[in-house]
């Protein structure tokens, strides 16, 4: 049973590790500069950041995006968006530049700023939608005035070595790369106006250069047998634990204690898992040509509300959902040969805010599927995810010998062929490293 424990984590590690993301292979942000003019001293630039995610989205506090200047640029001035510093612009006389840092670093603007200051999909405090979701909020824009740079397209220098928080760690982003000039086309669609030049900057997420552990986990019942399998312990991490808050302290009445920080430092509910999300998996009935389970998620965290959350499954089943009663889905159809995955996220002004930890900290549905007489099954925990991601991050499964067992099933002999096959492995995966 151990090694079927070890090997477990060891395949949950692969797989964490790697940024690429089988279900959603070409997932990236893209940011894109088209320069609309060029100006006696510089450029004027139009930056563009498409979220080509499927299922991540970036929440409050928003995205911050860095880049560093190839030579002594310095930014005249922006529209939508700002630099967090103006550094040292003291070179300057009468006009003085927004941003004088050779790293600058820029935020977007938050909701309701004044119009002039506005610019097409900015001020939304760098929120930005996942593209399943939401393909029309999963962009944001601004503009931006660059002096003391190249005036055409032989002189100018891109920017290199740029950074993207979304909003913590976990992206990467390539090079800038000079691409064919992005085409407009008027409002009235009657004529055509071209950028003088663009590049584009693709930017990737990798859990594990997010964190160190999981951000959610998972927990399974069934109307079959009454044992919860519960989420594994430490399963996010246990260093934190003597931070954690009892779900009946008397500090919770404190005001001000949902307050979320600067840093988005969580303020989680004592459990034994240690994860803000809980997401609970229950197979609730059999009927003859269906099966319906519930799904819950739970938030943990005192001082987060969860704004348009994802949840991806990926169960073998999904390629025949009957019914989905309150949530939206949408199957996620990354290659033609995998239809076992879909996206579950709320519904718009209804349950799309998972609220912080309390009384009001859970959103709930169910799902009906028609069964397949073919595969379908209780036994072997058939009926339970084989993946589940909240927000793009994956969640840890329960070990497979903790899953709900169907009653007095022989089923025994089935479960040790599955250790000594998880045994081997093991075996290969030490043998490989
Ligand atoms: C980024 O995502 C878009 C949309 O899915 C895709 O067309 C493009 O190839 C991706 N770029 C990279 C470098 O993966
Ligand atoms: C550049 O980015 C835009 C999205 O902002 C995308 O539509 C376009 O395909 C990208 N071009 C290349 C060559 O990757
Ligand atoms: C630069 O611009 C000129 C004129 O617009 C164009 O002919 C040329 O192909 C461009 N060069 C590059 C490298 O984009
Ligand atoms: C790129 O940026 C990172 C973080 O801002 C910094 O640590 C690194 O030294 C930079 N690299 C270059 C070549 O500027
Ligand atoms: C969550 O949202 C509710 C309702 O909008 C608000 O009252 C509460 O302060 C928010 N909590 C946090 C942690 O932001
Ligand atoms: C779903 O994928 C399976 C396995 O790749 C394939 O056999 C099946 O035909 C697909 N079903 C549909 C409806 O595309
Ligand atoms: C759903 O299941 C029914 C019954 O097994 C089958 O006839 C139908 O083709 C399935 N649909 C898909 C999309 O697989
Ligand atoms: C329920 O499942 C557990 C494993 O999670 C198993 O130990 C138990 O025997 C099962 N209960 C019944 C009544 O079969």
């Amino acid at each position: 049973m151990r090694s079927c424990v070890v090997a477990g984590c060891l395949l949950f590690l692969f797989s964490y590790a790697a940024a690429y993301d089988p279900l959603d292979p070409t997932g990236n942000i893209t940011i894109k500069w088209d320069v609309a003019s060029w100006t006696p001293d510089g450029y004027v630039a139009v930056v563009t950041m498409n979220n080509f995610q499927m299922y991540r989205h970036i929440m409050s506090p928003g995205w911050t995006l860095g880049w560093t200047w190839a030579k002594k640029e310095i930014i005249w001035s922006m529209v939508g968006a700002q630099a967090t510093e103006q550094g040292d612009c003291s070179k300057f006389k009468g006009n003085i530049p927004h941003c004088c840092k050779k790293t600058p670093t820029v935020v977007d603007l938050l909701p309701g700023v004044p119009y002039n200051q506005q610019f097409t999909n900015c001020c939304k405090g760098g929120v930005l939608a996942s593209w399943g979701q939401d393909p029309q909020a999963s962009v944001s824009a601004f503009q931006i005035s660059v002096g003391q740079a190249g005036t055409s397209n032989k002189t100018v220098k891109l920017p290199k070595n740029f950074t993207l928080l979304g909003p913590g760690p976990g992206y990467t982003c390539g090079p800038a790369k000079v691409v064919p000039s992005t085409i407009f086309l008027t409002p009235d669609g009657r004529r055509k106006t071209q950028a003088s030049m663009t590049w584009n900057v693709t930017c990737t997420y990798s859990q594990f250069l997010a964190r160190k552990h999981p951000s959610c986990c998972v927990s399974f019942s069934s109307f079959y047998n009454d044992t919860i399998t519960p989420c594994a312990s430490c399963a996010c991490g246990c260093e934190n634990k003597n931070k954690c808050i009892k779900s009946d302290s008397k500090l919770l009445s404190v005001v001000g204690i949902n307050t979320p920080r600067k840093d988005n430092a969580p303020l989680l509910q004592c459990t034994h898992h240690m994860c803000p999300i809980r997401v609970h998996w229950h197979v609730k009935t059999n009927y003859k040509e269906y099966w319906r389970a519930k799904i819950a998620m739970t938030n943990f965290n005192y001082r987060m509300n969860y704004t348009q959350w994802t949840l991806v499954v990926q169960h073998p089943n999904l390629n025949n959902v009957t019914q989905v009663f309150s949530f939206d889905y949408k199957p996620l159809v990354p290659y033609q040969a995998i239809n076992d995955t879909g996206m579950f996220y709320g519904m718009k002004f209804y349950n799309d805010l998972l609220m912080e930890a309390g009384q009001f900290g859970n959103v709930q549905s169910e799902v009906l599927l028609q069964k397949d007489k073919d595969t379908f099954t209780l036994k072997q925990g058939w009926a339970f995810p084989r993946k589940i991601y909240f927000n793009g991050d994956e969640c840890m499964m329960p070990p497979p010998e903790a899953y709900p067992f169907l009653p007095n099933s022989a089923n025994q002999s089935l479960v040790h062929f599955s250790t000594l096959i998880n045994s081997i492995f093991f075996l290969l995966i030490v043998w490989i490293w």
